[in-house]
């Protein structure tokens, strides 16, 4: 997969993409990210890509004219069609279902604003999409951008080092995950729920399950109510919140 980026502030997204698993994935040749300066496309002696809003008011808008040459010149790069995302506080909330459908694309285009964001023209004419990475305001894209290309990027085919781990995650079934330990020299095994080490691998799979739903329950009943639980998931609730409430008398 290729992803352009469209920003003041290339280095950024060039220099976040190398590390990690996204790192990784372009090390493997998975994914490609490549930073764009509508900077470098403005035509005036002083290389302006920012002026003053129609109606005053404080802040200044980016100027259509370089954004449009420099995303001429994306487009020209590579022949492939890709979707033009706009990274706003204005769009539609990101989510995994959102990620997903991108991972799948062969190529993306992100477009980051500064100031108080782009020239709504550009935006009526270039963007198929806005996005927003949550309700509070970052003094740029870029930021959500990289957040992006990480939940994009550790989708690609062979990304991740354990096949089956993008499946665990949270969101990908609309709950939220379960707990998770490991060895602790100076706690051994202590605060480590018995069946994690029983070896019973049903039994595991039921408690992680179990965690899983009573999290969500506890911490995002939101997306409970829109995960459409079967018999088995239901009962498995009912005993968590019973145990819940066991331990928790005071509600709290
Ligand atoms: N740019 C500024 N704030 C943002 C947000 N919350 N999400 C995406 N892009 C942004």
């Amino acid at each position: 997969m290729r992803i352009d980026v469209v920003t003041l502030f290339p280095d950024f997204i060039r220099d976040s993409a190398a590390l990690g698993v996204v790192g990784r994935a372009q090390e493997r040749g998975l994914l490609a990210v490549h930073g764009w300066n509508p900077r470098d496309y403005a035509t005036d002696a002083y290389r302006r890509v920012d002026d003053r809003p129609f109606g005053g008011g404080p802040g200044m808008v980016m100027l259509a004219e370089p954004l449009s040459a420099c995303l001429a010149a994306v487009r020209a790069a590579d022949p492939a069609a890709a979707p033009v995302v706009y990274l706003s506080p204005q769009g539609a909330r990101l989510t995994q279902a959102k990620v997903r459908q991108l991972a799948a694309q062969p190529r993306l285009v992100l477009l980051c604003g500064r100031y108080e964001g782009l020239d709504e023209r550009f935006i009526a004419r270039e963007v198929d999409e806005e996005l927003s990475i949550g309700d509070y305001v970052l003094s740029g894209g870029e930021l959500a951008a990289a957040v992006v290309i990480d939940a994009v990027g550790r989708l690609q085919e062979g990304a991740l080092n354990h096949a089956d781990s993008a499946l665990q995650d949270s969101f990908e079934d609309g709950l939220l995950d379960c707990p998770h330990f490991t060895r602790s020299e100076a706690e051994g095994t202590g605060g480590v729920p018995a069946v994690l080490m029983s070896g019973d691998h049903a039994a595991i799979r039921r408690w992680r399950r179990q965690q899983s739903l009573g999290r969500t329950w506890l911490r995002r009943p939101d997306l409970l109510a829109r995960a459409g639980l079967d018999r088995a998931d239901r009962a498995l609730l009912e005993q968590f919140i019973t145990q819940w409430r066991a331990d928790h008398p005071a509600g709290g």
